[in-house]
């Protein structure tokens, strides 16, 4: 096998929404990279692990033909892929592995503002612009109605004002695009984030256990994200109450204070935000010299 061959690939967008935050997602997995001239790939130098820079589009079929080990893409891309796929009489090849709570948008029905929208009925025998038609496709059949689906590939938000669609159905993130072309959003059809998706295709022991790696780490980031260490101190007999207050957090670590007679020092890691009301709820219970820490990384 030569040695590119046991590097791995992961497919990452090359510009949009999703791009920055993939890259600092991996730097912080401790990946260091280099981009080559041409910003179609990026050479991991620390690790061999490689970026394939790609349209959005185009990740999922090759994560699920096997080029590339894992790809970060949008649920919403990865569902109209597998759809078209159960279309062609194909299963997909990949499998989502976490969410990255990155790239929150919706893929959502919009009307023209001066259009009168009265439910879903409104949808019947109307032309919807989208780029989604597999997606959009299945909503309508689920829902029993018929309409025209008109493809187009991009500006979807433009078809509306050309004549070419009476509703578009189309990702919205901060609505601006749509309140610029004087849209409104009318049915919310899916939730979308930007997710991890790894091939199906039988790794080498090698690079299975470097996706291993880099999925574990990527865990470790992604749970440290939502964490927070909180250190405070106590008399003993508040600990039960103390350990009630603190979100989400296990066997809290609680160490006698020299010289202090009953009181403690409790530090607790909180696998969830830790609010100035949690703050002031521990300190009521008796809790002083509060500290509320980020966390860096983790590893269970
Ligand atoms: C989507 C969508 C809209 C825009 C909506 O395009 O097609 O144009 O984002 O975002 P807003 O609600 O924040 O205005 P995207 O950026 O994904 O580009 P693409 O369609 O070319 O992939
Ligand atoms: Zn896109």
């Amino acid at each position: 096998m030569s040695s590119s061959a046991q590097r791995i690939k992961i497919a990452v967008q090359k510009s949009g929404r999703l791009t920055d935050h993939s890259f600092d997602l991996l730097e912080r997995c401790g990946l260091k990279l280099r981009k080559s001239k041409d910003h179609l790939f990026c050479y991991g130098e620390n690790m061999p692990i490689d970026l394939l820079l790609v349209r959005d589009d185009d990740i999922p079929g090759l994560v699920s033909d096997d080029v590339c080990d894992l790809g970060i893409v949008g649920l919403n891309v990865v569902e109209e892929k597998r759809l078209a796929r159960l279309a062609e009489g194909h299963e997909t090849l990949f499998d989502k592995v976490y969410d990255l709570d990155f790239g929150h948008c919706r893929l959502s029905l919009a009307a023209p503002d001066d259009c009168e929208y009265r439910g879903l009925e409104s949808l019947k025998d109307a032309r919807i612009a989208t780029s989604y038609v597999n997606f959009l496709r299945d909503y309508l059949t689920k829902n029993g109605i018929s309409a025209d689906i008109e493809y187009f590939s991009g500006a979807v938000e433009i078809a509306p004002k050309l004549g070419k669609a009476d509703f578009i159905c189309d990702l919205v993130s901060t609505g601006g695009t749509l309140a610029a072309n004087g849209l409104r959003e009318v049915e919310v059809l899916m939730h979308s984030e930007a997710v991890i998706v790894q091939t199906r295709a039988p790794l080498s022991d090698d690079k299975q256990d470097l996706v291993d790696r880099m999925l574990q780490r990527l865990d470790g980031v992604l749970q440290a994200r939502g964490s927070k260490y909180v250190m405070l101190h106590a008399p003993r007999s508040a600990l039960g109450e103390i350990h009630a207050l603190l979100p989400g957090s296990e066997a809290p670590t609680v160490v006698p204070l020299d010289g202090a007679g009953d009181k403690v020092a409790v530090h607790a890691v909180c696998r969830e935000n830790v609010f100035w009301e949690t703050l002031e709820n521990l300190k009521a219970a008796g809790a002083s010299s509060l500290l509320v820490l980020p966390v860096e990384k983790m590893l269970a």
